[in-house]
């Protein structure tokens, strides 16, 4: 489906054999027919790894995105997540199979735990489960998402996997760097949402715009060129179609070991991320 001005994503490698894009896209930003629209041409335009979740109540426009787009499933590496309500056993196997039916497919390229939800207890059973919808091909990959180094431990104590990707809020302005180093040592990938930054608004920062305009780039794209830069999977979500090709556009362009040394000066601490101890999502 390469056609010239399709943009190219390189992947990096799963520790169970896979291969994931570095760069694809979140769903946050619209639902229904808007959604199907958008995400249909941003398919077009070269992304094929799209990020959705049971609890965002966008699947459906998401499937239907996919079969507006034209582009083989199978070119596709389709993201969700096992939503608070549906973690335990017997639950998991039903809330996925919801899922398919939605996204209007037969497959997930990946599944994630969408949050530990430590009060519930459920996350072992859960992962358990998940490993039994692996071995039946409807799930490709097995991740978790805003898990902390205890948690994942708790998870390959129980059933020996280490999961191939945890997706967690991840930005110059939050860097995570302890979790990520224990995500490193496990060959484990970083996926991070809120790429951009949010509220720690690290594109706002003096440093960013200097490295931007030096480079002749955006700045949004200095903050997602340093997690790409270090194996960071990203999924900024934008509503704006013009926006698209610049969030992918990483890879003609490279920050100095200054540079790295510089924006480490925006990380706000572990204490300024969401803390997955505490908040729940069911
Ligand atoms: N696992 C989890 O718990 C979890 C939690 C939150 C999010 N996520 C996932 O992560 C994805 C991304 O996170 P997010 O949507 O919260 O944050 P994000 O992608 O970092 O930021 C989205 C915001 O940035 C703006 N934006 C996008 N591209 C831009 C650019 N080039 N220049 C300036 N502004 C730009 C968008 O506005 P416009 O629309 O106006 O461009 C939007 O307001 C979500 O869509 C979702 O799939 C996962």
């Amino acid at each position: 489906m390469a056609n010239d001005t399709t943009i190219q994503i390189p992947t990096v490698q799963l520790h169970d054999g896979g291969e994931i894009p570095l760069v694809g896209t979140g769903t946050l930003f619209a639902k229904g027919n808007e959604l199907a629209d958008l995400l249909a041409q941003t398919i077009r335009d070269g992304y094929r790894l799209l990020d959705t979740a049971a609890q965002y109540a966008n699947e459906g426009a998401v499937g239907e995105a996919i079969r507006r787009s034209g582009v083989p499933r199978n070119e596709i590496f389709l993201t969700t997540k096992v939503a608070g309500m549906d973690q335990g056993h017997h639950l998991t196997r039903r809330g996925l199979v919801e899922s398919l039916r939605r996204l209007n497919t037969d497959y997930v390229d990946l599944l994630l735990i969408h949050w530990p939800n430590p009060s519930r207890g459920l996350a072992v059973e859960t992962w358990a489960e998940m490993l039994e919808l692996q071995a039946e091909g409807l799930v490709t990959h097995v991740g978790v998402s805003n898990f902390l180094p205890h948690q994942i431990e708790e998870l390959h104590a129980a059933t020996g996997v280490w999961p191939v990707v945890d997706q967690i809020q991840l930005s110059p302005a939050l860097a995570r760097t302890e979790l990520r180093a224990f995500l490193a040592a496990r060959g484990i990938v970083a996926q991070g949402w809120r790429p951009l930054g949010g509220h720690e608004q690290p594109m706002g920062q003096i440093i960013t715009g200097k490295i931007a305009r030096r480079l002749g780039v955006d700045v949004s794209q200095v903050v997602l060129r340093w997690a790409v830069q270090q194996g960071i999977v990203v999924i900024p979500s934008s509503g704006n179609p013009t926006r698209w090709h610049a969030n992918a556009d990483l890879f003609g362009f490279e920050l100095t070991a200054q540079d790295m040394i510089d924006l480490a000066t925006l990380d706000l601490g572990e204490d300024a991320a969401w803390d997955a101890t505490t908040h729940e999502e069911w």
